[in-house]
């Protein structure tokens, strides 16, 4: 099984259209060492031909001219992204729906029903598309029943881990979190038995998402701003991390610590980033930071990386 990120930036990407915190302004000045990313996606393949593509990035058809393998060629008009799923309903992870408007047959689209709810009334992409391809919903189980219908993916399966983080800001359900507002994806491959955890949005460390997390042979989790307080010290905005539903990477308690915890009994994951915010000081490559997450093991994904699991 391959899996491709195909976006690792936050919401904004990087460099950010109107941000000239250091890192933006430093890397459209080519003043720092690191490296241009788009809005967070990633997708899943056991052929190169068929892909899941795992939540839809304003980026994505940047994405997919990156890609070449998510455009087989196989007919006049094609594409091989043959499903689409959703861990949350961030502007960054859904509106690349839109771009997917010219297909041939409704889109199969897994997502929670909290995700679905807020993608039908607060930014209501699904009655857009109604009037282009459509979609052919699937609700995820959120009590651990693995996903059906994914038979392009020989071999896998895959179970939705409802996480602790947050709706976003146009939800009708921003203040009143409902189970499945973010999930967590616990991708097995049986074949090789070998298995990858991914979580762009993951607010809280709980007991039942380390426990997936531990046995995972790839996490590939949120690394979205390195301090709780980052975008304040900045002066990008008046939010903490924990209000935008991210743990920090830094800090008692946060996603160093939790990723730390998870070497056990000799089995140490790999341990890669995705989601990261343009201010997170561990995009310079030369950073003290950065320095620190290599200290600790940890990697920090980039557009193009790619594992086999
Ligand atoms: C988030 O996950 O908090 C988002 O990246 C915010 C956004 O898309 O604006
Ligand atoms: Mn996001
Ligand atoms: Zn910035």
């Amino acid at each position: 099984m391959k899996i491709k990120i195909l976006g690792s930036a936050a919401g904004g990407g990087f460099p950010q259209w109107n941000c000239n915190c250091p890192n933006c302004a430093g890397l459209r000045a080519g003043t720092i060492k690191a490296q241009a990313r788009t809005q967070s996606s990633i997708a899943v393949s056991t052929n190169d031909q068929d892909w899941l593509l795992i939540n839809a990035s304003p980026d994505l058809l940047k994405q997919i001219r990156d890609n070449p393998e998510l455009q087989p060629a196989r007919k006049v008009r094609d594409t091989g992204i043959a499903a689409v799923l959703l861990t949350d309903a961030q502007i960054d992870h859904v509106t690349g729906l839109l771009m997917l408007r010219e297909f041939a047959r409704p889109w199969p689209l897994y997502t929670s029903a909290a995700v679905w709810e807020d993608i039908s009334t607060g930014f209501p992409i699904t009655s857009i598309l109604s009037h282009y391809c459509g979609v052919e919903h699937h609700e995820l189980s959120l009590t651990g029943q693995a996903i059906t219908g994914l038979d392009f993916l020989h071999d896998v399966r895959i179970t939705a881990v409802p996480l602790s983080s947050k709706a976003p800001p146009y939800s009708p359900n921003r203040d009143r979190p409902q189970l499945g507002d973010n999930i967590g994806l616990w991708i097995e491959n049986l074949a090789s038995e070998q298995c990858l955890f991914y979580a762009p949005g993951l607010g809280e460390p709980e007991e039942h998402v380390s426990h997936y997390m531990r046995r995972a042979d790839v996490v590939l989790v949120d690394g979205t701003l390195w301090a709780e307080d980052e975008m304040i010290q900045l002066g990008l905005s008046a939010k903490k991390s924990s209000q935008m539903g991210h743990l920090a990477l830094s800090g008692a308690g946060g996603m160093i610590e939790l990723l730390d915890s998870l070497n056990h009994q000799g089995h140490v994951p790999r341990k890669v980033l995705v989601h990261i915010n343009n201010s997170n000081p561990i995009l310079r490559e030369d950073s003290a930071e950065r320095a620190v997450l290599t200290q600790h093991g940890i990697e920090v994904g980039y557009d193009g990386m790619e594992f086999e699991v």
